[in-house]
């Protein structure tokens, strides 16, 4: 397999072209942003750990039977990924109160939710990737309601599996952000990452072991997601 053309290059990550027209080279980038790519800052060594990282949890989803756009991890900073169309959500879950659900319903965060709440947001950088709802996703033509009533049951399945791989390694998953994309026969499956960059997870001491250490400058984010990378490859 050849890497051949840039074919995207997003915030933290770049996606070329392969021999194979249905498969991406991605390399992940060392930059880290915050405010919506506002604040940005190279932290060398940023995209090792969410390379490693996310193909490690994406390996065992591929292995409880999800559909991911992930085929193997290159390198350090690469992995081959199968090529699909993004769809343009944020599907957010959350099991804690935290962040921007916090905010909104002026809540302290660390409560846990009685039920894990599904949530959508438009991606969009010039809008600011607005929280909307099923009935603007079907006015924007993003989904049917078959599809959005299958991106909510996907979450809440992955959901459940990521909570069992966090908490062997003594993580919760507090909340979290999927991308899904379509095939070219339009079947659709997970994509994009999972790591500290898209999940909040809080150790047994209410540490943040993600990417809030950045966002709230309260520690060091390479030796964070270091920590996070050692657990996860001694539990495999
Ligand atoms: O900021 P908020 O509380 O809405 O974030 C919810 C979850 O989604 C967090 O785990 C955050 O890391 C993730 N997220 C993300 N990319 C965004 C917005 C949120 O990965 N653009």
């Amino acid at each position: 397999m050849e890497k051949h053309e840039l074919l995207y290059e997003g915030k933290a990550k770049k996606l070329y072209t392969t021999d194979d027209k249905e498969i991406l080279w991605v390399e992940y980038q060392d930059q880290a942003t915050a405010l919506n790519g506002a604040r940005k800052e190279q932290i060398s060594g940023k995209g090792a750990l969410n390379n490693q990282i996310t193909s490690l949890i994406f390996e065992k989803l591929n292995s409880e039977g999800i559909q991911t756009h992930f085929i193997k991890q290159l390198s350090k900073t690469e992995q081959l990924n199968r090529k699909v169309q993004i769809i343009p959500l944020e599907v957010v879950l959350r099991n804690v109160v935290a962040g921007s659900f916090a905010k909104r319903f002026g809540l302290e965060e660390g409560a846990v939710l009685p039920e894990a709440i599904v949530e959508f947001y438009y991606k969009s950088d010039a809008l600011d990737d607005p929280f909307i709802n099923d009935e603007h996703v079907k006015f924007l033509d993003i989904a049917t309601d078959e599809e959005i009533a299958f991106l909510k049951s996907e979450t809440r399945q992955i959901n459940s599996i990521l909570k069992k791989i966090w908490s062997e390694i003594g993580l919760t998953p507090v909340d979290f952000k999927l991308e899904f994309g379509r095939l070219e026969d339009g079947t659709i499956i997970l994509a994009d990452e999972i790591s500290p960059d898209t999940s909040r997870l809080w150790n047994a001491k209410g540490e943040h072991m993600d990417k809030d250490v950045f966002r709230r400058n309260i520690g060091d984010l390479i030796s964070v997601y270091t920590e996070v990378l050692e657990k996860l490859e001694a539990a495999k």
